[in-house]
């Protein structure tokens, strides 16, 4: 399996490109990022691109891959609605787009959010963008689309967090793991469960398309079995079968 990456530099695309670096049915993995990640790997391949408005200059490069893993995204705090907006929204779309005209056969793997507001119409702003962003990646023309919701999401090995915030919260949180864990078991994830279910998914498609927390576990897990999801006209309206997320923001 060929996989293009978006946010590997990311902590949770960091996450995932390890488990694809790993995984003998990857064969090679393509990110495309504004700096490289640093990483030296036979199965990797980078293209540091600075212009996420406009592809065309790499296209050249984008055929021929099986799957997309989209890890890339923001939190909303401090942001306007705008450059959220055009982050979330519109950098999504532009690759999305782009890929689909290139690679309809591929299969394209969103990293979203518990919350995500699939009617677009609620209150809070990022879960309306985010909800806004999986309906329109629904309707590619993608061999499939997965939209995936974890909540919060344990670094592992070693990966952090690009947000100085975040990295202090993780490293508090971190030995309080496995009691979240237990408590919350459907609110927690980990970057290795979350890449290995991404990866997983890639090959064998998922039950329906909109994953929530405790769908990625279970999958990420083994627990269920990975199957083709209905046709594309019937993907929404598995968007919004929430496990009880709340609207906020992860
Ligand atoms: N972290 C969590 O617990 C969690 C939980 C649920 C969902 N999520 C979702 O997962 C996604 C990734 O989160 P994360 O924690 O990995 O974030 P992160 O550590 O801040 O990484 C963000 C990634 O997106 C890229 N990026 C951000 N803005 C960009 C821009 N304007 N143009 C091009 N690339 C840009 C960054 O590239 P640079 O290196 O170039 O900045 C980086 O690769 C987000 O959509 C987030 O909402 C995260």
């Amino acid at each position: 399996m060929k996989i293009i990456l978006f946010g590997a530099t990311g902590m949770v695309g960091q996450g995932v490109l390890r488990e694809c670096l790993l995984d003998p049915e990857v064969e090679s993995v393509l990110t495309i990022g504004r700096s490289a990640t640093g990483q030296q790997h036979e199965k990797l391949h980078e293209i540091v691109h600075k212009d996420f408005s406009d592809f065309s200059a790499i296209t050249g490069s984008l055929s021929g891959y099986d799957a997309c893993f989209f890890c890339l995204g923001v939190s909303s705090a401090g942001m306007t609605e705008q450059e959220y907006q055009r982050v979330t929204y519109d950098i999504t779309m532009t690759a999305a787009q782009t890929l689909a005209k290139l690679s309809p056969d591929m299969t394209f793997l969103y990293v979203s959010g518990a919350g995500t507001d699939s009617s677009e119409r609620g209150r809070v702003r990022w879960a309306r963008v985010k909800g806004k962003t999986e309906n329109a990646l629904l309707r590619l023309p993608f061999k499939a689309a997965y939209m995936l919701r974890p909540a919060y999401i344990q670094p592992m090995h070693g990966i952090q967090s690009k947000t100085k915030l975040y990295r202090a919260l993780y490293a508090v949180m971190a030995p309080l793991y496995p009691v979240w864990k237990a408590l919350l078991p459907k609110y927690v994830t980990t970057t290795e469960q979350l890449g290995r279910a991404m990866i997983k998914i890639a090959k064998l498609g998922a039950p329906k398309h909109v994953l929530e927390n405790q769908d990625i576990n279970s999958i990420g897990n083994g627990r269920i079995s990975s199957r083709p999801a209905g046709p594309q006209r019937s993907r929404r309206t598995d968007a919004g079968k929430d496990c009880g997320s709340t609207n906020k923001e992860p």
